[in-house]
């Protein structure tokens, strides 16, 4: 089974204490820092901007994922690959040249990603295939963290495996899944396919973090 790479979501972590939370979750194991920034107008909420990303990257020790939920994501992607985004994902239903995107995201040093709502016809990435390095299957509605996992999820994860062993970009393209990720959905979605997870609450809320980091990366293995 495939290694997973572990995201948590810094939207659950306490605001008050980010650098504490970020050695915090570093210490524990994690793979990648999850970033959500949203505008409040693609998404309800507002949270992170450029200069949260920028002092975030002058700490982190671990690549920094940076999910923009905003509406104009052809204007600001580059802005925050500059600021230190490892991993750009933008949202497909709100880029209006995704491929002209995902070209100039590349140009400047980043992995690209495209995130998918639950709605979202996987179909519309299909023309995308060989362009990205990461495609994420929201498993919530995006906005909020701490939502239940929508489990449709676990079929669509399926498909666009399948659709990337058709393209022969299985290996080459990560898929990625967002919302609702615990140690039960875990495995669900590592079983159809996924080899990175965002979890926000699961991983910031437990008790015991490296715990909970260390039961995500177990999803993929048998052990699950
Ligand atoms: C939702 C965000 C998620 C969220 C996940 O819009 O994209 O990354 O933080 O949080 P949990 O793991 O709590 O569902
Ligand atoms: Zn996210």
């Amino acid at each position: 089974m495939n290694p997973i790479i572990v995201a948590p979501s810094l939207l659950a972590a306490d605001c008050m204490h980010f650098a504490e939370e970020v050695a915090s979750v570093e210490k524990a194991g994690a793979n990648w820092h999850h970033v959500d920034v949203m505008d409040g107008h693609f998404v309800p909420n507002l949270t992170f901007g450029l200069p949260f990303v920028a002092a975030l990257k002058k700490v982190a020790k671990i690549p920094l994922d940076v999910h923009i939920m905003v509406a104009n994501p052809d204007e600001v992607a580059l802005d925050y690959v500059r600021a230190g985004a490892d991993i750009l994902m933008f949202h497909i239903e709100a880029a209006r040249h995704p491929h002209r995107l995902c070209q100039t995201i590349r140009a400047a040093g980043a992995k690209v990603g495209i995130a998918l709502n639950p709605g979202t016809a996987l179909e519309l990435v299909y023309p995308l295939l060989d362009d990205v390095d990461v495609i994420m299957l929201m498993s919530v509605n995006p906005g909020f963290g701490g939502q239940k996992f929508i489990p449709q999820t676990v079929e669509r994860v399926a498909a666009l495996s399948r659709a990337l062993s058709l393209r022969g970009r299985a290996k080459q393209v990560i898929i990625e899944v967002d919302g609702g990720i615990t140690a039960q959905t875990a495995p669900q979605v590592a079983a159809a396919g996924a080899t990175a997870l965002v979890a926000g609450t699961f991983v910031f809320g437990a008790s015991d973090r490296a715990k909970a980091i260390h039961s995500l990366h177990l999803a993929g293995s048998s052990e699950a």
